[in-house]
């Protein structure tokens, strides 16, 4: 889960003449929301729902929200805030604007959300996607429906398969979620509590899926999950799978030229999945493994249940594997009780790993969890210190990066058109955008390039 925060995403128009009602959803939060908006919307589609870019014409708005900081989630209700005045004004031109808050917020929160906004028609959570169309209907007719019960029947069973016309034009890249919820509880994370316990899907429904994006001529496939190499499974054979036996399997698909997972705790980060970074073409030289902090003693406190050296030693094996291997990780700063002492240890953390990109955040005390309940909170001005000084840092190693990739070949996978006439974007194996020539190929290809200068975020390439 990288990007986690504060991206928002529309999903985008559709043209659908036979539908009558139109959808608009909105994304926060981290990759696996930006897959269940996709399949919400597939799930509506089946409904007569055409998902729409403009907000003004939604007959029904869905929010699908994030947790993970107290800021993502008051994000939700200074949206609900705006969509209400909408919806008023709709109502008043005697047309229809239903509003559903879906996603983590609605988990943790449910009934709570309708009480602070009374605009708000439904709410539902993230183990029941596949009952929102019914969800839907009950509020067209004026109930108010929150719906956050750990449905006992699997979802995704349930929920319609990805439309291939909408895999097309979602582009030749794609997710796919293979395991959710996590039961690890570190104490300063709601995920346990929003996401539920750990579950994998089963291995035939994970092919059948993939089998669909790849005819659909998706190249790259990341896999998702909250804690993707918990990931297992029995396979055809009867054996039982972990994740680097099954990207294994997903390589022998014809079209899938690039495959990614995020993402990863460093304690399921088993010897199969080290060798798979070996032996495997297709899986990419970049690896989101999230450390949190570098002193023992925090890492005590949060329950991560790994050290600084344990997690040190673990990269040095996957670096053994896969030498060109990019690093990229999450960090907290100014968790309860951080001393000055502790803080130097994340940075010298750091250091040790260099990494090409980074996700960095100052605590944020969750109700409910463990950590909100903890002693020897942090000022936020100290927060606000060492964030400024980790960044500084990760901010030089990502510059360090980028820089190091200029003059040397490497595979691109061309996404989409450039800015620009007569340019094509393309992605490096290690995430940056690379900007070609569109003489370099057409989208879908993956062509070998010389990166000839970096900006900011993105690579400049020749072809070769
Ligand atoms: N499952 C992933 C990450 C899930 S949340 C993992 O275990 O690594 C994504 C990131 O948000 C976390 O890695 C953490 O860095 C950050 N995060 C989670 N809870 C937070 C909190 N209460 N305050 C600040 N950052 C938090
Ligand atoms: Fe949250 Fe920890 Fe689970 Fe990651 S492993 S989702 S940080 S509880
Ligand atoms: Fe946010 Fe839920 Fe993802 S809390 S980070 S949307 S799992």
């Amino acid at each position: 889960m990288s990007d986690i925060g504060e991206r928002e995403a529309a999903l985008p128009l559709e043209t659908r003449p036979a539908a009558t009602r139109k959808v608009f959803v909105k994304t926060y939060g981290c990759q696996m929301n930006v897959y269940d908006s996709q399949r919400m919307s597939d799930a509506l589609a089946a409904d007569g729902y055409a998902a729409t870019d403009a907000i003004e014409d939604a007959d029904l708005v869905l929010l699908n929200t994030c947790h993970i900081r107290e800021k993502a989630a008051e994000k939700v209700y200074s949206e609900l805030g705006r969509i209400r005045k909408l919806k008023a004004e709709r109502q008043q031109a005697g047309r229809e604007m239903m509003i559903g808050v879906a996603g983590c917020v609605a988990q943790a929160e449910g009934q709570e959300i309708i009480r602070r906004s009374s605009a708000v028609d439904l709410v539902i959570g993230p183990q029941t996607y596949h009952r929102l169309p019914e969800v839907v209907r009950k509020a067209r007719e004026g109930e108010k429906v929150v719906e956050t019960d750990y449905a006992i029947e699997d979802k995704f069973e349930h929920l319609p398969q990805p439309r291939r016309a909408e895999v097309i034009k979602r582009g030749v890249t794609a997710f796919l979620t293979v395991q959710e919820g996590c039961d690890k509880f570190c104490t300063f994370c709601v995920v346990p509590y929003t996401r539920g316990s750990e579950v994998s899907r089963p291995v035939s429904q994970i092919l059948a899926e993939a089998e669909r994006l790849a005819e659909a001529g998706v190249r790259e496939v990341t896999l998702l999950g909250q804690n993707v190499n918990a990931w297992h499974g029995e396979g055809p054979d009867g054996k039982p799978w972990g994740l680097g036996r099954l990207l294994h399997r997903l390589a022998e698909i014809p079209g899938f030229a690039r495959l990614r997972y995020t993402t990863s705790h460093p304690r399921d980060m088993d010897d199969e999945l080290i060798s798979a970074h070996r032996d495997l073409d297709a899986l990419m030289p970049y690896l989101h493994l999230p450390v949190q902090a570098g002193s023992d003693r925090i890492l005590k406190a949060m329950n991560r249940r790994h050290t600084g050296a344990d997690y040190l030693r673990l990269i040095e094996r996957i670096r053994a594997a896969r030498p060109d291997i990019a690093m990229s990780g999450d960090f907290i700063v100014g968790f309860p009780g951080e001393t000055e002492a502790d803080f130097e240890d994340t940075l010298a953390i750091v250091r040790e790993v260099r990494y090409a990109q980074a996700f960095s955040f100052k605590y944020s005390p969750r109700p409910g969890t463990p950590g909100a309940d903890m002693r020897d909170h942090i000022a936020e001005e100290i927060k606000d210190e060492r964030l400024q000084r980790l960044q500084a840092l990760l901010n030089k190693q990502q510059r360090e990066f980028t820089e190091s990739l200029v003059g040397k070949t490497m595979s691109t996978l061309i996404e989409k058109p450039g800015r620009h006439a007569g340019q094509r974007v393309g992605r490096s194996p290690w995430l940056q955008p690379v900007i070609v020539d569109e003489k370099a190929g057409g989208i879908g290809d993956v062509v070998t390039v010389r990166i000839t200068g970096a900006g900011t975020n993105s690579l400049y390439a020749q072809a070769v």
